[in-house]
């Protein structure tokens, strides 16, 4: 049996569960000569997501934190590894099952500008699931379900005959949510969802995205750059590098004992509020080196960058290990 690494409620079946998963890109068009080659974005990724829980996914650019997203949304297919969606194996679903999974999860993506067609109303934008799925005929019988929708995510009740570029980045990232909330999904991939937007509005999506959440018990994987964003919002946080996850635990754990010398460097970027906390606190920059996919580092893929690499490091990859009740770290030489 393979372990999963917990939810943050012990007892309910969680809503998802990722055993083991890899995901390889094509390197190139291949030749009909030259098998087609590939690199691993993904490599042995294992998590559960319960419900009504947030999992906080962080890494550096490239790390392959999107990639878990489209793999769990079925957009990218898995190499190896399961994607079990509320106690079902979906990795290999197709035609009406797919579809009909597909509508139970949603994407919230980063940029509100450039994922709504400036072209159509809100109206037409968030109807448009209903539409495609059957749940109404035409746009007259989604009108009200519409207007319910921008109720609910605090737009205004004459939003629905406008277009996008009437409204701010922020107000944008709530007709994006409505969208994906019109179907009525158990599952929300929010990718980088507060990104883009003002510091100043950023606090807002995050608190509408918690009081849907409680609402409708929704379950969000919630992706970001850095750690300050997450906080907030997760129960638990995992650490991605180089497309492995390298630290797995509670918010309170991670953000007060991280254990992997890599969550240690993220954590050190974050601010603190305290200006005499924040000075006395030292900044951990570890050589840059955007870790090449390609031709990964053997061993522990941090190696490169990490001051405490020993042989065996550069060797043998350290498997995601319980250090501490629920809190799991890939290193040989932390405890
Ligand atoms: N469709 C694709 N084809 C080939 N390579 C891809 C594709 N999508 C992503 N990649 C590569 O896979 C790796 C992981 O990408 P991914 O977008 O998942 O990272 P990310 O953590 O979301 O990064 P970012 O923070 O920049 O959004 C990167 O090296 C990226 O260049
Ligand atoms: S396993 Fe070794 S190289 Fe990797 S993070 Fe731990 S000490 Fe550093
Ligand atoms: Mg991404």
């Amino acid at each position: 049996m393979l372990q999963t690494y917990g939810t943050a409620r012990a007892g309910t079946a969680p809503i998802l569960k990722v055993e083991d998963l890899a995901v390889e890109y094509p390197l190139g068009k291949g030749f009909l000569w030259k098998p087609k080659r590939t690199f691993s974005a993904l490599d042995g990724i294992s998590f559960e997501l319960a419900r009504g829980e947030t999992l906080g996914l962080v890494g550096e650019s490239g790390s392959g934190k999107t990639t878990i997203g489209r793999a769990v949304l079925r957009r990218v297919a898995a190499a190896r590894g399961r994607i079990i969606f509320d106690g079902k194996d979906i990795t290999d679903l197709a035609g009406e099952k797919l579809r009909r999974i597909r509508a139970r999860m949603q994407l919230v993506l980063q940029d509100p500008y450039a994922s709504l067609n400036p072209r159509m109303r809100v109206l037409d934008i968030v109807a448009e699931p209903l539409l495609v799925h059957g749940v109404v005929r035409n746009l007259e019988e989604a009108r009200p379900r519409v207007r319910e929708l921008l109720r609910l995510v605090g737009l205004p009740a004459d939003a629905h005959e406008r277009h996008p570029h009437a409204f701010s980045g922020g107000q944008r990232q709530r007709i994006g949510i409505a969208r994906a909330l019109a179907l009525k999904p158990e599952l929300i991939v929010a990718d980088e969802p507060v990104s883009a937007l003002d510091v100043s509005v950023r606090a807002q999506v995050v608190n509408l995205l918690q009081d849907l959440q409680q609402q409708f018990g929704l379950s969000y994987l919630f992706i970001a750059h850095d750690l300050s964003v997450v906080r907030h919002i997760s129960q638990r946080v995992a650490i991605l590098y180089a497309g492995r996850v390298v630290e797995l635990a509670d918010r309170e754990a991670i953000y007060t004992s991280p254990r992997h010398p890599y969550t240690e460097a993220l954590l050190s970027a974050v601010p603190i509020a305290n200006p005499s906390l924040q000075r006395a606190r030292k900044r951990i920059v570890y050589k840059s080196e955007v870790p090449d996919l390609v031709n990964p580092p053997a061993g522990c893929r941090f190696h490169t960058r990490c001051p405490w690499a020993s042989d065996r490091c550069r060797t043998e990859a350290p498997p995601l290990m319980e250090k501490a009740p629920k809190h799991f770290v890939a290193c040989w030489h932390r405890d």
